[in-house]
């Protein structure tokens, strides 16, 4: 492929604006300055640098966010900053989008793409991928009130009982709850359905992703193919 179609696919701006870009030196390809907008290159594996920052060619985005406490899930944040402004600009030209949303005080695993059949299949009720969160309750969890997460609980404007897929207490006032659904302010919702109160709330895992210890609030990683794998196992990763 044409190193300008290349770093053009790859979220660097308009055809016109990487051509500059290259002609100006500031694009490497494995290592070396390429000034040549119209050279080939093989896309596989195609390490390239652009003003300094190393890039690895992708077909498709992906990738996962700790989001951290008192940004928002949308392009057009209302009261806080988006969770986008966290990403190199490159991610947003591509037209990443994050897949389900968290809300503004929720923090944890959240996942980005520009693969939108990946997205609608893993924000599809129909593959029900588990997602675990860790809840910090206000009042101390009791026996019943899980039983009642596990059997169903009815949510306004929902027209049957939503049940949690697993409720694991963790200590007095945390517990591990496993929602197959996305639903808005679920988490909250069904904790104020048992009478208790959600005062922290924190995306642990989705599916077989687990959020890694050692992303730090704000920070994102690449997903590679190992993870996509265990995620979504029939996806085409080519
Ligand atoms: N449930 C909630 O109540 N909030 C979230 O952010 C996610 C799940």
């Amino acid at each position: 492929m044409q190193l300008e179609r290349i770093l053009h696919s790859q979220g660097f701006g308009s055809r016109k604006i990487c051509r500059s870009l290259i002609r100006h030196g500031l694009v490497s390809v494995n290592g070396e300055v390429c000034d040549q907008p119209f050279d080939e290159f093989e896309t596989e594996n195609l390490q390239f640098s652009v003003r300094g920052e190393d890039w690895q060619f992708r077909i498709q985005a992906y990738l996962m966010l700790h989001k951290p406490a008192h940004y928002e899930c949308s392009h057009k944040p209302q009261h806080h900053p988006s969770i986008f402004s966290l990403l190199p600009p490159a991610l947003l030209e591509r037209g990443v989008q994050c897949i389900g949303r968290l809300d503004e005080d929720t923090t944890g695993l959240l996942m980005l793409s520009d693969d939108g059949q990946f997205i609608h299949r893993m924000s599809s009720p129909k593959w029900k991928v588990p997602k675990i969160y860790e809840v910090t309750t206000k009042h101390a969890i009791d026996d019943e009130q899980v039983k009642t997460l596990l059997s169903g609980v009815q949510l306004l404007d929902e027209p049957a009982p939503i049940a949690a897929l697993a409720c694991e207490v963790i200590s007095t006032n945390v517990l591990h709850l496993t929602l197959a659904e996305g639903k808005y302010h679920q988490v909250k919702r069904m904790l104020a359905a048992v009478s208790n109160r959600v005062e922290a709330l924190k995306r642990i895992r989705i599916g077989q992703l687990e959020l890694p210890e050692d992303l730090a609030p704000g920070e994102w990683r690449w997903l590679d193919s190992v993870m996509l794998e265990r995620i979504a196992p029939t996806r085409n990763n080519s």
